[in-house]
């Protein structure tokens, strides 16, 4: 029997902590109703919704997933002749959204009452006149709002573009820019709201340059649209073992999350509170769609994430760091999904051959994952220049490169960070690759933020976090 099939339903443990956990929240979501809206607090208890919506959801709905064709053997098994559910990041996507657009009124919640009761106070009574005057809606944060509606359609349509190729496997050149469009709306809030394009200059440079900022102009859009494009495509290449596209997503998460609340710290009103108050609101749901993947991805896994869900974590991360003017620091979180693809160009741009599949090599008769191969027969060798390259790798470590007795190259490893691990490393099981590179992509972030918030004080006058407001 399918896997699928056999674990559709939830146990009653895990009815029961579903439905005490999504009862907690509803009542913490009418309590905050009820009071000032407290939108932080609200923001939790739907995040906790959607934990739950999601887990249960992914369960019920894989069978029909299968049925509808989103399926997928897994390669990594001795016993993978069993299909199991593809794309169920469309569920997390879906919930994701629908959750987001429920969370609206909240943030706005004192703004509505401002616009519609006058003074902010819900006893006032307004006579019909006045009402009809002009309810004080030019107090409405109307640009606060379309920045949210503008993250709410990248992220929309960047999950049809996800779910599109989850179901047709679109060639990477139709896809390749549709991620930029995604983001344009980001783009106009983002020169309409805030519209910085300069960056600051290290201090050892600034005399040489003359000034301390540098305008980077209309470029700055060309460089966020290029992330646009980067980041999405960077989390589905880092990918291939149970469980490790979405442990690297929630990591980043968490600690984008962890730097947002390091800005709440900061006596308010900083300048930068409510962009990174705003980025929260988009990440705790996000984790919490995420988590309930986590839980059916992880090794063994009983589900696939499919594209969707990358391309959806890739935009997440997009649509919070330039709406919430931390473009740079994302950059200082990604730096495993930069260096991956980097090590991939040579297999992307066709260099070496890029098989379909590039993911570790499993040994049945070990159980363990190994490096993946390109092979290279006699009389298909690589060109002299990418010989010369493959064999300088090879000597610095950075490939496992298999030679016959006259010196012509048989294999080499496939270009992907989790093979390079493993070439360092040496064999090892699913599960302990995904951890040890999860546990790798959390301590260079950490460190990321570390470099972002210390260190670029030996080199930049001052960092964001201690400028004081001068509103
Ligand atoms: C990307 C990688 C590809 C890698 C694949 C695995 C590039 C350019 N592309 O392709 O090398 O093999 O992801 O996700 O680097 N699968 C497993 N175990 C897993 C995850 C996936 O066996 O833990 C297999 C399943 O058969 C699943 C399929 O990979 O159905 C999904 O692959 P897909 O996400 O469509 O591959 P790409 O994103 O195109
Ligand atoms: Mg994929």
């Amino acid at each position: 029997m399918p896997i699928a099939a056999q674990s559709s339903q939830l146990s009653s443990t895990e009815t029961l902590y579903l439905s005490g956990l999504s009862l907690v929240c509803v009542a913490v979501l009418v309590r905050a109703f009820e009071g000032e809206g407290e939108p932080l607090v609200a923001s939790l208890a739907l995040s906790g919704i959607a934990f739950a919506a999601s887990y249960a959801m992914i369960r019920w709905l894989g069978p029909t997933f299968i049925k509808a064709g989103l399926k997928g053997r897994d390669l990594s098994k001795v016993n993978n002749s069993n299909y199991i559910p593809e794309c169920m990041g469309g569920i997390c996507a879906v919930v994701y959204l629908l959750i987001i657009i429920v969370f609206i009124p909240f943030p706005f919640y004192k703004d509505i009452v401002v616009a519609t009761s006058g003074g902010g106070n819900r006893d006032v009574v307004m006579n019909v006149e006045f009402v009809q005057q002009g309810r004080l809606l030019h107090k409405f944060p109307h640009s606060k709002l379309a920045s949210y509606l503008s993250a709410i359609i990248s992220l929309q349509s960047i999950t049809l573009l996800g779910i599109g190729d989850d179901l047709f496997d679109i060639r990477w050149r139709h896809k390749f820019f549709i991620p930029a469009f995604a983001s344009l709306p980001l783009l106009v809030i983002y020169f309409i709201d805030f519209g910085v394009t300069s960056i600051v200059l290290p201090t050892f440079l600034q005399p040489y340059v003359g000034r301390e900022l540098f305008d980077l102009g209309i470029l700055y859009y060309g460089y966020m649209s290029a992330f646009s494009i980067f980041s999405p495509n960077s989390i589905n290449i880092l990918a291939g073992v149970n469980g490790i596209e979405v442990s690297q997503s929630i990591v980043i998460a968490l600690l984008l999350a962890f730097n947002d609340a390091l800005y709440l710290l900061t006596p308010y009103p900083h300048p930068a509170t409510d962009s990174h108050l705003f980025s929260l609101y988009f990440l705790l749901p996000f984790l919490g769609v995420s988590f309930a993947l986590l839980i059916h991805n992880w090794y063994p896994a009983r589900v696939f994430c499919g594209d969707t869900y990358c391309y959806f974590a890739g935009m997440v991360f997009v649509v919070v760091s330039i709406l919430g003017h931390f473009s740079k620091t994302l950059i200082l979180l990604l730096v495993p999904q930069i260096f991956n693809f980097v090590y991939s160009t040579p297999q992307l741009f066709g260099l070496i051959p890029c098989p379909r599949h590039r993911l570790p090599h499993f040994n049945a008769r070990t159980g363990q994952l190994e490096p993946s191969v390109t092979k290279w027969e006699k009389d298909k060798q690589p060109r002299p220049i990418i010989a010369a390259a493959l064999r300088l790798l090879s000597q610095l470590r950075l490939l496992r490169l298999k030679e016959d007795e006259q010196g012509l190259i048989e294999e080499t490893s496939n270009l992907t960070v989790l093979n390079l691990w493993l070439v360092w490393r040496g064999p090892m099981r699913e599960d302990r690759l995904a951890k040890e590179i999860t546990a790798m992509q959390a301590v260079l972030g950490l460190f990321g933020l570390f470099v972002r918030h210390k260190l670029a004080l030996l080199i930049f006058r001052e960092d964001n976090l201690n400028i004081r407001s001068a509103v």
